[in-house]
């Protein structure tokens, strides 16, 4: 939430998500600041104008010649403290990238002292040509705030990234850009992030798995890549959808997990394994299924340890490297504290993560409480709060 009213510019653009820019509108406007909303013709085809100009309290704005006695593209970009561009479409940020202006938005946009904030919507493929994914790393490396966009949904039966954000969190990307809280620490870095949980079959049907639903490690992946980093997801299985604008390895088996890690790692800065890995495979996985009549009651099953992928990532670590590993333990206290220790010194990482599961906490919730152990020192790092929130700070300890 901001303090000081702000003068906003609000700019659609012309896709169907429009509709959602009204609720981005009224939070502004709720939120006590003067907002101005310049609309593309376009945009006024998916939403009316009547309804802007009731949320927004003010005229839209829409033609670059209309009052051009107040030499409104200059003057609109120049006062704003924050522009918002929700639905941001292809085509607009490709102008954005290239600096044209054929519009009021677009000279609005180029006429600006204030932080830009674009929400991206639009389908899939558009979202996946590599013109819109060079457009966006073009915007990105100018510091633009790019929210979203989420995965879901799409206006017709298709689902898939493109899907703008919801409209908080678009405006509480606009606050933290104009706080000056739009961090871009980690711009230049690369970082390799495993998430979810690994699968060992028995047979062609059966697995054993965890119970890990890979969001903290979606929720680290998206504010890495929100900081400006170049993020790569290795994801075993996952129950949320990972965020657009990564790369995505999946696997399945730990083994698989293995042989990415140890290919991919060399090239990244970072490396994070949040994923929860099997210590354990079937010694042979059997080729038809496990028949219940063939074992008399009982059914043993022989299981080999898999290979422990972060003790022997952080032994062949480079001296610039970052080796961040994870712990999901059940102890608590002081001896919750102690198996950390432990496991950090047993596993050479340079970072320990550390956060005590049980049948109700940490697994599939969207919160989350850990401590961030370090090789170097002995501070403990306390950090609680959203999976978000909590990958955020995470991250502040090693940016
Ligand atoms: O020993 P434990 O499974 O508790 O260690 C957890 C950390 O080690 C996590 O970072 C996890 O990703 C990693 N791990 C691994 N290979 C394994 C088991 C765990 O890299 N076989």
């Amino acid at each position: 939430m901001s303090r000081t009213p702000l003068r906003i510019v609000v700019g659609i653009t012309g896709g169907i998500a429009a509709y959602k820019a009204v609720s981005v509108v009224r939070e502004f406007v709720k939120d006590g600041h003067h907002v101005d909303i310049i609309a593309t013709e376009a945009a006024l085809q998916f939403v009316g104008r009547p309804t802007l100009e009731a949320i927004s309290r003010n005229p839209v704005l829409v033609g670059l010649y209309d009052d051009v006695a107040q030499v409104r593209h200059v003057a609109l970009g120049q006062q704003a403290d924050v522009i918002v561009v929700a639905p941001a479409t292809a085509n607009t940020l490709a102008q954005f990238a290239t600096g044209l202006a054929p519009d009021l938005l677009g000279n609005t946009v180029l006429a600006r002292r204030g932080p830009l904030v674009v929400a991206p919507a639009m389908h899939t493929e558009m979202w996946d040509n590599p013109a819109t994914q060079a457009n966006i790393s073009t915007l990105r490396s100018r510091g633009v705030v790019v929210v979203g966009p989420g995965v879901g949904q799409l206006t017709g039966s298709d689902s898939g990234p493109g899907r703008m954000s919801e409209p908080e969190e678009i405006v509480a990307a606009a606050y933290e850009a104009v706080s000056g809280e739009a961090k871009h620490d980690l711009l230049g870095k690369r970082i390799l992030i495993t998430g979810g949980g690994t699968r060992e079959p028995l047979d062609p049907v059966r697995f054993i798995g965890n119970r890990s639903s890979g969001k903290q490690a979606v929720a680290l992946a998206q504010r890495a890549m929100q900081r400006g980093a170049e993020v790569t997801l290795i994801s075993a299985h996952l129950e949320v959808e990972p965020p657009a604008g990564i790369s995505l390895v999946s696997v399945s088996t730990a083994a698989e997990m293995h042989s990415e890690v140890m290919t991919l790692s060399p090239d990244f800065d970072i490396v994070i394994m949040a994923a929860a890995v099997s210590d354990y495979r079937m010694d042979s996985v059997s080729g038809s299924k496990l028949k219940k009549a063939d074992n008399g009651g009982e059914l043993h099953l022989t299981l080999v340890e898999n290979p422990d992928i972060l003790k022997e990532l952080a032994s062949a670590k480079t001296a610039e490297q970052i080796i961040v590993g994870f712990a999901a333990e059940t102890a608590t206290g002081e001896d919750l504290l102690r198996l950390g220790q432990e496991k950090l010194d047993r596993k050479g990482c340079d970072y320990l993560v550390l956060n005590h599961v049980d049948w109700n906490e940490g697994f599939g919730t969207d919160r989350n409480e850990v401590k961030v152990l370090s090789s170097s020192d002995d501070r403990i790092i306390k950090v609680s709060g959203s999976k978000l929130a909590v990958a955020d700070k995470v991250l502040d300890t090693f940016a």
